[in-house]
Parts: structure tokens; sequence; C-alpha cells
């Protein structure tokens, strides 16, 4: 800290602090050349003493000490030594005097700069609340994610509901009672992972190869009418690649009641396909087989690439339907009646449709995506481009 330093309160200091209250006579000097040493003390002195000086009221104290017009050090030097001196001292006390008072000025001047912006530091320290927050980014949904909503707002506008069922599934919801008994060659074609596990379980467990076991699930637990679309993850044993994946997503539909046609089926179908993809694309279908249902179509869409005409932009074929200007969309079929015999429906009093869509397709067929892996790698340069 700071001592004071006045000619009133030099009692506490040392003798080489008080020289400035005495007369040079009284102090023995006589010569111009005891004149430097003496200023050369002072100026020592206050050099000593600037560096405490780290605040305001202690500048102020510091400055009156030394430029104080009453009692200041440069002041008593004017009084005691300036004053009363000899015409030959005079000289040398007024450009030693004048030395020392440029040094002290401009010194405090320094130290009061360095105050002030050191008092601004702090308050640059201080919290702005007024400045913009940390911005974190807020993940969106995934495409696939997307679509299935997509799927699921047109089916809810025509009073259809959404339920969901287990991924890990038992070999009858897969498979018998969706009329595909044991060796039944279309086994075949679903590879199916099946789940390892502690010998003498009950039934084999294995993961779903699409979402049809709700069919079942669904009417085992309700009546007719039946209006549900059922999104989901389905697995098969495949090896990944630009259109495979051993995980994939689709959304089955199922409609029963006393009074549903094949017409009501296409109607619905295509009603989905252009609030989907858009009005101008027509859809069709192809005989196709599935077990579970009687007849059972393939549905098409015209190419949405080259609009149906099956010609690239540039000339040539188109590369998305390869020419044919029919893209396959998905299987479906009006329920077979062996079906409601596995759920106690009366077969003779219901009858509806049923269908089942690869929504990862779908995404790729309407967001022009020609590489399936990009749905589950997860790269933030893809997922950004749909927000
Ligand atoms: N489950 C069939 C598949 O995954 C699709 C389908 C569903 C076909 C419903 C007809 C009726 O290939």
């Amino acid at each position: 800290m700071l001592r004071p330093i006045s000619a009133k309160s030099n009692d506490s200091m040392s003798s080489s602090d008080n020289k400035t209250t005495n007369r040079l006579a009284s102090l023995g000097v006589t010569q111009t050349e005891q004149v430097p040493p003496l200023f050369a003390e002072l100026r020592s002195r206050f050099d000593r003493e600037t560096p405490a000086v780290h605040d305001e009221s202690s500048w102020k104290q510091f400055r009156d000490a030394w430029l104080g017009r009453k009692s200041g050090v440069l002041t008593q030097i004017t009084d005691n030594w300036l004053k009363p001196a000899t015409p030959e001292l005079k000289r040398a006390v007024g450009a030693a005097m004048n030395e020392l008072r440029a040094h002290v000025e401009s010194k405090i001047e320094e130290r009061r700069a360095a105050i002030e912006s050191g008092a601004e530091d702090a308050a640059h320290e201080r919290v702005d609340v007024s400045l913009p927050g940390v911005i974190r980014p807020i993940g969106s949904h995934h495409l696939i994610r997307q679509v299935f909503e997509d799927v699921e707002d047109i089916f809810f506008s025509i009073g259809f509901s959404v339920v969901e069922g287990p991924e890990i599934e038992t070999p009858y919801y897969n498979f018998e009672a969706l009329n595909i008994p044991e060796f039944h060659p279309v086994r075949d074609d679903m590879d199916t992972f099946y789940l390892d596990l502690p010998k003498g379980a009950a039934v084999p467990l294995l993961l779903r190869t699409h979402t049809s076991p709700m069919q079942i699930r669904t009417m085992e637990k309700q009546k007719p009418p039946v209006r549900v679309i059922v999104p989901g993850k389905v697995y098969r044993r495949d090896n990944p690649d630009a259109t495979h994946s051993f995980a994939f997503h689709q959304v089955e539909g199922l409609a029963v009641d006393t009074d549903i046609t094949f017409c009501d089926f296409t109607g619905t179908i295509e009603y989905f396909v252009k609030q989907f993809f858009g009005p101008s694309v027509k859809t069709r279908f192809r005989p196709s087989y599935f077990p579970f249902t009687e007849p059972s179509v393939e549905f098409d869409v015209s190419c949405i690439f080259c609009g149906g005409s099956g010609a690239a932009a540039g000339g040539g074929t188109c590369g998305k339907c390869k020419g044919a200007g029919w893209i396959e969309l998905f299987g479906a079929g009006m329920v077979d009646p062996a079906v409601y015999g596995f759920v106690k429906y009366d077969a003779k009093k219901v009858n509806g449709f049923a269908f089942g869509m690869g929504i990862d397709r779908l995404a790729m067929l309407k967001y022009g995506i020609d590489d399936l892996q990009v749905f589950f790698q997860n790269d933030a340069r893809f997922l950004r481009q749909f927000p």
C-alpha cells in the first residue's frame, strides 16, 4: 500500500523523505554539484512509490503528495530550495526541478490512464446480457420419419388409423397365420433372422420380415370394420447395397369390412399415390402372388423422372425406369379368405384389401435418391438437405 507522503505527516518518513521541508543551506548544500544527487534521490523515491498506486483514491493521494499546490513535494522544493537559493545554485535547482516536475507529471498521468483502462477491462468482463446467446442447432426429423408422417397423414385423411407392433415376432404371426406354412417357397424370398434362444424355448423367435404380422394381430384384437396402417422397421438377411439393407421400413395397410370391393382397393391406392407424388402420376397394377392376398397385385406408378415416357431428358432411355415408363411400387391385394380363418372372421361375410409399401423406396423415388445406404449412414450433410 501507498504510504501517504505529505509535509505534515513526515514524522514517519526517513530523513531523506523530509529533506524538501528544509532549506538547502540547512542541508549543507552550497555547491551546484551537490544539487543533482539531491534530485536523483527524490526521483528514485518517486519511482519506488509509483507502482503501489492501483486505484483512483490512492492515485489522488499520490498526485497531491507530489503535485499538490499547498504542500506537494514540488511546491516544497520551490518554496524551500529554489526561492531562498543563492544566485549560483538557483540555476541548477531550477533546471533539475523542471526535469523532476516533467517526470512526475508524465508518470502520474500514465498511472491515471492505466488505472482508468484497467477499470474498463473489468467492465468488459461483466456479463453483457444483450449479447446473442450460444445457438445450438436443433435436429430435424430423419427423411424416413418425414415420409412415414406424409404417408400417415394421407391415410388419416381417409379414415385409417395407425397401429404399431413388435419387431420380434413368432413364426406364427410372421408366416403361418398369413397363410405361409413351413416349407412354403416364399419363406425363401424373405431370408429371415432368427434369434438365438436358450435350448428348450417354447417357440422360435425372429425379426419380422414384413409388417404384415400386424394384419393378424389387429384382426385378432378387433372386429370389422378395420382400417389401419402399420408403419415400422422390418429385417431381412440381405447384403447392403444401393437397393438392399438388412433393416428397412414399411407401411402396411389393411381395410376389412362387409362391403369392400376391388374398386375401393384400387381407388384408395390411386388416391394415395396422387397425394404422395402429385396429381399427374398414373398408376397401374399387374398380377402378382402373395399367400395372404387373392388376387394379388403389384402396383406400379408412371415414372416420376421421365413422366412415363421412358425417354431421358437429354435423349436415350430414362435410367430410372430403364425405358419402361413405369416403376414398381408395392405389393397388395384382396385379403385371402384363408387369413380370416386364422383370426376367426367369417370369410363369407367380410372382405378387404391389404398392401405393403417400402418407405425407403418411396423416399428414394420422391426425392431422387439413388443409394439406399444414405438413410442409415447418418451423414449430417445428407440429413441437412431435408430439414
Ligand atoms: N408383406 C409383403 C412384402 O413385404 C407386401 C404385402 C403386404 C403384399 C400386404 C400384400 C399385402 O413383400
